[in-house]
């Protein structure tokens, strides 16, 4: 029998993710893969408190990187490994990549400061596919522009999310084998065939 998958979702934010996951979840669903869906921040009931806090209140960036890896704690403990243990796949809307990129990139944390932290909160399990859903700030800021209400990061400036796209981008060129990145600026029609192929290659 195939192993239970833990497959993460990540981009910045106006990529399309929220969409795509729902079209991949769906299309999983389908071939009668048993799965969760959860999201970071949040996922538990003190991830999801803290997933307020996080979003709307302002803070030094490490407090945020910490909060963000505490509220992971939880999340692994109590819903990610104890899911992939009895046979559960889980698919997560964003995850320690995520910490990497705004944190990491978005406001400066040292590398070396979150993989310390990565090491001690999920030290041992790492996602199998990471799908970067990869797009031009640009067109990411004109599709967040329609809504709205926007939280703390989303009220971020450009060169904020220019380096967030960067740093996610050379993660995933430094971790190839874990992830898979989405053209997210194409039409719909043509991100469903990405996620289509990536699901017939499961
Ligand atoms: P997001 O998936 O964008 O939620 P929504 O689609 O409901 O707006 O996630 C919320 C924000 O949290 C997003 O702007 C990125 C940020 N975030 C971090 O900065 N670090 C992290 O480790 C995580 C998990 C999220």
């Amino acid at each position: 029998m195939n192993k239970a998958r833990f497959i993460t979702f990540e981009g910045v934010d106006g990529a399309g993710k929220s969409t795509g996951l729902e079209w991949f979840v769906a299309a999983l669903r389908q071939r009668g893969i048993d799965l969760l869906v959860t999201r970071e921040p949040g996922g538990t009931p003190l991830g999801e408190q803290l997933r307020e806090i996080l979003l709307h209140q302002p803070m030094h960036a490490e407090t945020e990187a910490m909060l963000m890896f505490a509220a992971r704690r939880e999340h692994v403990e109590q819903v990610i490994r104890p899911a992939l243990q009895r046979g559960t796949w889980v698919i997560s809307d964003r995850f320690s990549d995520a910490s990497f990129a705004y944190q990491g990139g978005g406001r400066g944390v040292p590398l070396s400061k979150l993989e310390q932290l990565e090491q001690w909160v999920h030290g041992d399990l790492q996602p199998d596919l990471t799908l970067l859903f990869d797009i031009p700030i640009e067109v990411a800021r004109q599709r967040l522009d329609n809504n709205a209400s926007l939280d703390k990061f989303e009220r971020e400036q450009g060169e904020f999310f220019v380096r967030v796209r960067q740093a996610y981008l050379a993660r995933a060129a430094k971790l190839p084998q874990r992830y898979a990145v989405i053209r997210a600026e194409k039409s719909l029609d043509e991100v469903q065939r990405q996620l289509a192929d990536i699901v017939a290659s499961l």
